[in-house]
């Protein structure tokens, strides 16, 4: 496994829509490994193709272990996804991106959706994701249309930058070069 680059937001392959995968081999999983491990060293619950220039619709996810969701602690690797259904309940809620680092937002979801995918080994799949994690697929499902979590802002008091403590990590300046 290798870690990737994580691409910023300012790069214009972020801004593109992926293709579907088409092939379903060992660089399929080979990419999702990566992808996996990409995600984890970078303390991040969701990573999509697009984010290390990959333009395949290809997405990973995993969130922290929570006692009422059986989907929590373990690692989704997600291809060619089309959500099926969305809940009309919505729900507001905190949001980063590792394109975006030093930011997070408020950002409005479907508090449930259902998927069609396909495994990393092709296999036809269907999921239904609620809360924190159905919030994780919409996002990353974005990215693979080029759209970002700032794009669904439209207060600016609902995005603001995260107080690093001078550690030395980079924060993406130009948060208002992204406004569509
Ligand atoms: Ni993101």
């Amino acid at each position: 496994m290798a870690v990737r680059k994580i691409l910023y937001a300012d790069n214009p392959k972020l801004r593109q829509k992926a293709k579907k995968v088409k092939v379903f081999g060992p660089q399929l999983r080979q990419l999702a490994n990566d992808m996996i491990e990409t995600m984890r060293v970078s303390n991040g619950v969701g990573l999509a193709g697009p984010q290390i220039g990959v333009l395949q619709r290809i997405f990973v996810a995993e969130i922290p272990e929570e006692d009422d969701d059986p989907l929590s602690g373990k690692p989704f690797v997600i291809v060619n996804p089309e959500i099926t259904k969305r809940s009309a309940e919505m729900e507001e809620g905190q949001e980063g991106c590792l394109s975006i680092p030093g930011w997070l937002g408020e950002v409005n979801r479907h508090h449930s959706i259902e998927i069609k995918a396909r495994t990393v080994t092709g296999k036809p799949i269907k999921m239904k994701v609620s809360g924190f994690l159905a919030r994780v697929f919409q996002h990353e499902n974005d990215h693979l249309d080029g759209i970002l979590f700032v794009d669904h802002i439209k207060d600016p008091e609902k995005l603001w930058r995260v107080q690093t403590e001078d550690d030395g990590s980079y924060v993406f300046e130009d948060i208002n070069a992204l406004a569509v």
